[in-house]
């Protein structure tokens, strides 16, 4: 596979998607949400009335997923799920069925597709480690639970939902525990992946700092 591949991992809230998304508008690459293929395997469960929990059903509905994504919008089968798959519930699903092996299996193929000329942006929590560990140039991103509370925090607020700054710290600290304690894909950087931490850092210093990376592993 000679297709580049750009890896950006870390933790909820840490930025990956907008620097993933950023950094392949720079380079003309394509982009890949690995989350939102876990959040629509909930919702199409969800949909259907298969139990999360039921490993066989789930991944099944995994393995044929009607899932299209076009241009800042995604579909699964006939209906138009951008919104729908933001949902709490829809999280909260999601990170039910992406601790199943069988479902992590399933998805792997279809992610791997994604690698097409000129070139991919992937960003999850394992695309480094498990999905991508060929790729030229891996990054995880970091930023203290408080930052990462914060910005969660500001879009909330932007978007006109109550919020409270405590909780959201709170959560943050669960949800980093659960990812980086599983048995399967534990969140963690690649051994060979640039370790950016963001909490000093805006998005455009991120950016730059990513595609410098990447650049610098053209070179040698
Ligand atoms: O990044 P996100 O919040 O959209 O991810 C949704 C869930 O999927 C989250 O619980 C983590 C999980 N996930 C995963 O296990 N592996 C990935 N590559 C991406 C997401």
């Amino acid at each position: 596979m000679n297709v580049p591949v750009i890896t950006v991992d870390g933790p909820s809230a840490s930025g990956k998607g907008t620097i993933a998304e950023r950094v392949a508008e720079r380079l003309g690459f394509h982009v890949l949400d690995s989350g939102a293929l876990y959040r629509l395997t909930a919702l199409h469960a969800i949909r259907q009335g298969v139990d999360l929990q039921d490993s066989a059903s789930v991944s099944a509905l995994a393995a044929k997923l009607p899932a299209e994504f076009r241009p800042g919008k995604v579909w699964l089968a006939s209906e138009e799920v951008t919104r729908a798959i933001r949902s709490e519930e829809v999280g909260e699903g999601a990170s039910k069925v992406a601790a199943l092996p069988a479902v992590r299996e399933a998805l792997l193929g279809r992610q791997r597709d994604y690698a097409q000329p000129p070139g991919l942006v992937a960003d999850g929590r394992d695309m480094g480690t498990v999905v991508f560990p060929h790729a030229v140039a891996k990054v995880f991103l970091t930023a203290s639970a408080e930052a990462r509370a914060e910005r969660r925090y500001k879009q909330l607020i932007e978007k006109g939902i109550s919020a409270n700054l405590a909780a959201l710290v709170r959560d943050m600290r669960a949800r980093d525990e659960r990812d980086t304690q599983r048995a399967v894909a534990p969140l963690k950087p690649a051994d060979d992946a640039l370790v950016l931490d963001s909490t000093l850092l805006n998005i455009d210093q991120v950016v730059e700092a990513v595609l410098r990376h990447y650049h610098s592993t053209r070179e040698n």
